[in-house]
């Protein structure tokens, strides 16, 4: 095995597969292959890309980003797989062809796993364990085994099914707090204890250890970074600590807290991080999930100075009330002040700035909006300009497609919406509706035409700037009858109806493009599914 170069934590993105299981965060395989190609960029050591057994798009989808952004000199593309056959296989199909592969493999170890989901004795796990790991391992020389749940596992069973890991082939060690149970003293002493005591798994064996947690107690960032400071040396995240439930680890905060705090944490990551914010904002106009304005580092409000001593402070000298600079993390400083009177190639260079390089027609596209919006609020700023790149390039598939609306509404007469809309084969259809107001009456218009039953659960607007011609952005989410999945949209308009439109839209045409729209997981279990002896 390879040795570690312990100076360096290894930035395992899994934004890809646990981030996209965030509700609503259902990504196109398009977008999936750009975030790919933006965390390449990024810097990050492992991408998560998916998990193939799940179903086939997500196995295309893996295969893409295998084979476009598993480059020689890019990162590892690691697949999610059950301890069982049929995952482990299908996992090696979509990660085979990057020119670093993994394959990631997992099973509940805790006694509440294995009485309540699995079934199994702790034999019978070891048992399932030994079979799926040595399967990946006669296929991938990179494989990292997951005893799921091991923050309320008994510490000592997990000692033997890692040791027995690393015995089948395993290169990688990843424990996972996956309900986000644990504090960090104990994680930290958890993760020090699996280090010195686990067979064939020490300082010096060459394998990795590292940290998967979630934020169920908002202590995910603390508990991934005690389990660093006891020696990981892989830390599993997601960008703006998207994922199940409460969220992921988020890559932001452990990247920031390791470069702001060095001597602290004796180690360094390979991320770029000037290109955090962009990354940031990419993943939440293409999942539609808003970052909170404090959220640290990326929110919009990380590095805004309100009260008066502190903008003296900062006057005086940033240090006194910044612990990085914004630049560091991606936020622009640019003095170029961009409005009605820019030209196309000062919008070019502003966007070449923000790292859009868009050229011809699809420059075009975006000067013509960018003229519309200079000539409504006077001075367009980079977070304008990201909601309408988001807005123009990052929609799916357009099974429909909104050419025009026009709404009445106010207080005399019924709120009316008449939608025309455009259908892949060209085929055209106007319909009127009418509702309780104009977004709700433009909805039902569309759904007359769409014919696709389902629930908004959840829509929010709010303006990317400040004044009263901002552009408004809008976000929904809807989800089909009987089903736990859901679909979001995002738009973006100086008229906020029209952003609703098409952020509906936009969610509309992602549920019909899911093939059938109904669940997805993958077939049977890890109780029912067996592993093959592997000779
Ligand atoms: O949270 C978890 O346990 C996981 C595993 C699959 C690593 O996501
Ligand atoms: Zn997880």
């Amino acid at each position: 095995m390879a040795t570690v170069d312990e100076n360096v934590v290894r930035i395992f993105d899994t934004t890809l597969r646990d981030g996209e299981q965030s509700p609503g965060a259902t990504l196109t395989s398009v977008e999936k292959l750009e975030i790919a190609r933006q965390l390449a960029l990024l810097g990050v050591d492992i991408i998560e890309a998916g998990f193939p057994a799940a179903s086939p798009d997500d196995l295309a989808a893996v295969q893409r980003v295998a084979r476009e952004v598993g480059t020689p000199d890019g990162p590892i593309i690691c697949g999610l797989a059950r301890a069982v056959e049929k995952d482990i296989l299908t996992c090696w199909e979509g990660v085979k062809d990057a020119a670093k592969p993994r394959i990631h493999t997992f099973l509940g170890t805790s006694d509440i796993h294995l009485k309540y989901q699995t079934g199994m004795t702790r034999e019978q796990a070891l048992d399932v364990i030994r079979r799926a790991v040595t399967l990946a391992r006669s296929l991938c020389e990179d494989v990292e085994f997951s005893p799921m749940d091991a923050g309320r596992t008994d510490p000592l069973f997990l000692v033997q099914a890692c040791a027995l890991a690393v015995e089948c082939g395993a290169t990688t060690l990843n424990i996972p707090d996956t309900v986000g149970y644990v504090t960090p003293g104990e994680w930290g002493e958890v993760i020090a204890q699996l280090i010195a005591e686990t067979p064939g798994a020490g300082i010096g064996s060459g394998v990795i250890w590292s940290v998967h947690c979630h934020n169920d107690l908002g202590l995910a960032t603390a508990n991934t970074l005690a389990g660093i400071k006891a020696g990981a040396r892989q830390a599993e995240v997601t960008i703006n600590g998207i994922g199940e439930r409460a969220g992921n680890t988020s890559l932001e905060e452990v990247v920031m807290a390791i470069a702001t705090r060095p001597h602290y944490y004796n180690t360094r990551t390979n991320i770029n991080t000037r290109e955090i914010v962009k990354t940031s904002r990419m993943v939440s106009n293409y999942t539609g999930m808003h970052v909170q304005p404090n959220k640290a580092i990326v929110g919009a409000n990380a590095f805004a100075h309100e009260a008066g001593i502190h903008q003296d402070g900062m006057l005086k000298h940033a240090s006194t009330y910044e612990i990085m600079t914004p630049e560091t993390v991606g936020w622009s400083q640019s003095k170029l002040v961009l409005g009605k009177h820019s030209g196309r190639h000062a919008l070019k260079a502003r966007l070449q700035d923000l790292g859009y390089n868009i050229e011809g027609d699809a420059l075009n596209q975006v000067f013509a909006r960018f003229k519309a919006l200079a000539d409504a609020k006077k001075t367009v700023t980079d977070a304008d300009l990201q909601a309408l790149i988001a807005d123009e390039f990052h929609g799916p598939e357009e099974i429909f497609r909104l050419e025009d609306i026009q709404v009445t509404c106010g207080t005399m007469g019924m709120p009316t919406a008449t939608v025309k809309l455009v259908q892949t084969d060209g085929e055209t259809i106007i319909h009127a509706a009418v509702g309780t107001g104009p977004v709700h009456a433009s909805y039902r218009a569309i759904d007359d035409v769409v014919k696709a039953p389902n629930e908004l659960v959840e829509y929010s607007v709010h303006s990317v700037t400040e004044g009263i011609a901002a552009l408004g952005e809008v976000t929904v989410r809807i989800q089909p009858p009987n089903s736990e999945r859901s679909f979001g949209g995002y738009g973006a308009d100086a008229d906020i109806v029209v952003a609703s439109v098409k952020a509906y839209l936009a969610a509309v045409n992602r549920m019909i493009a899911a093939q059938g729209y109904g669940e997805r997981k993958p077939e049977g279990d890890a109780a029912t599914v067996e592993i093959k002896q592997v000779s």
